[in-house]
């Protein structure tokens, strides 16, 4: 049975519940700016992505309370002082990231609320925040309001003029190692995602390589009852059917069996061999 929602009659707040539930998991932008007066606010926002590299462009959108149709102090702020720096949420600190997200006053700085400390930007009047491993210095380009009841969000468009990296978090090639930065992401209701050996993966796909697909599959594989379309997928993500070779683990083989070993094949990330035993 799949559940049908009819956006237009249901209400907000059962919407909102769906929608950030099913787009999960999310990253978490850690947003610092300041108002007019020069009050701090620092804030988590996880409807937030990259959407451009040239120029450099990051995304992040703070919504109209659907209780009583206020905004977001941090909205107020970008339009006032068009500048922000986004941190990156990492596992150590999301506790005081959820507190920092508690609805104090315009004037209250939640550096101090929820412990963090200062560190003055190069470029920005807002600060970054030190325990943060990566900061982004930005400008706010633009800002596009999509609505104007309880749950409206506006987009705020961020183009990063510096990148500041904790060398903690890089492997040995300079590239960040996900496993040492520890991010933490969004999902529905309270929960939080971390980033864990057992729930990362790695799918090869080089880029170099155009995979035949699915459709250029033989008909007995294609139409297997053991193979999921996750394992139709790495087969087919070979350039061209690889040449047959002695193989003798195929040799009077059921295709039922064949189909069952090419699985446990596919299993331990032995493609080539599953090839092998369904040739
Ligand atoms: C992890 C996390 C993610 C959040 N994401 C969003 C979001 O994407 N948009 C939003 O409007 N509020 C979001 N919130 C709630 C805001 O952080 C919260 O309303 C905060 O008080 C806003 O602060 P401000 O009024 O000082 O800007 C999130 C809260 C948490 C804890």
């Amino acid at each position: 049975m799949i559940k049908t929602i009819d956006v237009k009659s249901g209400e907000t707040a059962g919407l909102y519940q769906y929608l950030s539930a099913a787009v999960s998991p999310r990253p978490i932008a850690f947003v610092s700016t300041i108002d007019a007066d020069g009050n701090k606010n620092l804030s988590p926002f996880s409807f937030f992505n990259v959407f451009s590299v040239n120029p450099p462009i990051l995304v992040f959108s703070p919504v109209r309370r659907v209780r009583n149709n206020t905004s977001k102090h941090t909205l107020d702020n970008v339009h006032h002082v068009k500048e922000c720096v986004i941190s990156l949420v990492t596992e150590n600190i999301a506790q005081q990231v959820s507190l920092s997200s508690c609805d104090f006053d315009a004037e209250t700085n939640e550096f101090e609320k929820a412990g963090f400390t200062e560190v003055k930007s190069d470029i920005v009047a807002p600060s970054r925040v030190k325990e943060s491993p990566i900061n982004f210095e930005c400008k706010v380009t633009d800002i596009i309001t999509l609505g104007e009841e309880g749950g409206a969000g506006s987009l705020v468009l961020c183009e990063v003029l510096k990148m500041h990296i904790d060398e903690d978090v890089l492997d040995e090639n300079n590239a960040i190692d996900p496993f040492k930065l520890n991010i933490v992401s969004r999902l529905g209701a309270n929960w939080y995602g971390k980033t864990t050996k057992e729930s990362l993966y790695e799918i090869a796909k080089p880029i170099s390589r155009m995979g035949m697909g699915i459709d250029k599959l033989p008909q007995e594989i294609r139409n297997s009852e053991i193979l999921t379309g996750n394992e139709l997928a790495i087969l087919a993500s070979a350039e061209n059917i690889p040449e047959k070779k002695e193989f003798s683990l195929r040799e009077e083989k059921h295709i039922t069996e064949k189909h069952i070993l090419a699985k446990e094949f596919l299993s331990q990330g032995k493609a080539e061999d599953a090839w092998q035993i369904l040739l």
